[in-house]
């Protein structure tokens, strides 16, 4: 029974896009969370505070152009590729923050971990799901 179930699972999700959640086991430790339409935190408190530390390296045509963190200017745009930066499990470890608070930077460092863009930062990453999809 097990194997079928599993078999129409697969079949639901290859086929309708995972229409028939219902052959799905629930949320498992690897399960791939969809990013939200709308992160007002992330738009509202975290985008800006990287639009004025890091944007000016990371954006098109600056010195930071060819690394992955590449700023657009639009908080929607971006936050997929911010989001690929962040370890919601280990939120201090997470590249974002390393690198922004000088680890193997050639940015330097921009972030401070006393400071509250810093916190501001850490509780967002840590609000996040801790598997996003790709
Ligand atoms: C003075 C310019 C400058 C500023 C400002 C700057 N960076 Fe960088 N950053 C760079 C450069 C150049 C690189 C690519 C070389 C390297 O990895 O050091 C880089 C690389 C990175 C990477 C690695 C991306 C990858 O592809 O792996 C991250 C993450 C990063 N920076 C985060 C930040 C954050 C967060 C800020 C703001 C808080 C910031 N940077 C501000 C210059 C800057």
């Amino acid at each position: 029974m097990r194997s079928r179930a599993l078999f129409l699972g697969v079949l639901c999700v290859t086929l309708l896009g995972g229409a028939c959640a219902d052959f799905r086991r629930g949320p498992a430790a690897d399960a791939c969370v969809k990013a939200p339409e709308n992160d007002p935190v992330f738009e509202t408190d975290v985008y800006p505070i990287l639009q004025v530390r890091c944007q000016d390296c990371h954006s098109k045509g600056r010195e930071a152009q060819s690394s992955r963190f590449l700023m657009s200017g639009n908080a929607k745009e971006d936050r997929s590729l911010v989001v690929m930066l962040v370890s919601p499990a280990d939120p201090n470890n997470s590249l974002l923050l390393l690198r922004g608070t000088g680890i193997d930077h050639t940015g330097g460092q921009r972030l401070f971990p006393d400071d509250p863009e810093y916190a501001t930062i850490r509780d967002w990453i840590a609000s996040l799901p801790s598997a996003t999809c790709p």
